[in-house]
């Protein structure tokens, strides 16, 4: 797969790791985060990110800043985006079993490097389980989002 990887400059460090781990899994990585530590504002980079997915150019996003929140809540704000984030491998399979969630957040102030990187593999493992119920409530988001 094609993957954007973005960060904030609380996350650099993870971000560099993590990056190396899903390349190691046979995948292309984009990285459009911040390489420095200097502090930047985290809704730029989610941004980024949130667009290369909605727009095809990448087949999913991986978003690191201190919790993980405030780049997941940027990201979501972009239409056809759906991220969730997550601090165990569980909520990390879920997302994409249940939510075909198309990006997936953590914090580097929040998970520790082995668990980030169990996060990710869970997340690119999993598969949508497609159909019935599950795609009804996706298309309930998409429907919210329209109303905008
Ligand atoms: C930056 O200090 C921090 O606020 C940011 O990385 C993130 O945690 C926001 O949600």
């Amino acid at each position: 797969m094609k993957i954007v990887i973005a960060n904030d400059h609380a996350a650099t460090d993870l971000k560099f790791e993590v990056k190396e781990y899903i390349e190691s899994l046979g995948h292309e990585v984009i990285n459009i985060g911040t390489d420095s530590h200097e502090s930047c504002h985290y809704p730029e980079y989610g941004k980024k990110a949130a667009d290369m997915v909605a727009a095809g150019e990448v087949d999913c996003g991986v978003l690191i800043c201190g919790t993980g929140v405030g780049i997941s809540l940027a990201a979501n704000k972009v239409k056809g985006i759906r991220c969730g984030v997550c601090s165990d491998t569980a909520t990390a399979r879920l997302i994409k079993q249940h939510n075909n969630a198309n990006m997936i957040a953590f914090g580097a102030r929040i998970v520790g490097t082995e668990l980030a990187k169990d996060i990710v593999k869970s997340f690119l493992e999993a598969e949508f389980e497609g159909g019935g119920r599950h795609q009804q409530r996706i298309d309930m988001i998409s429907a919210i989002e329209n109303e905008g």
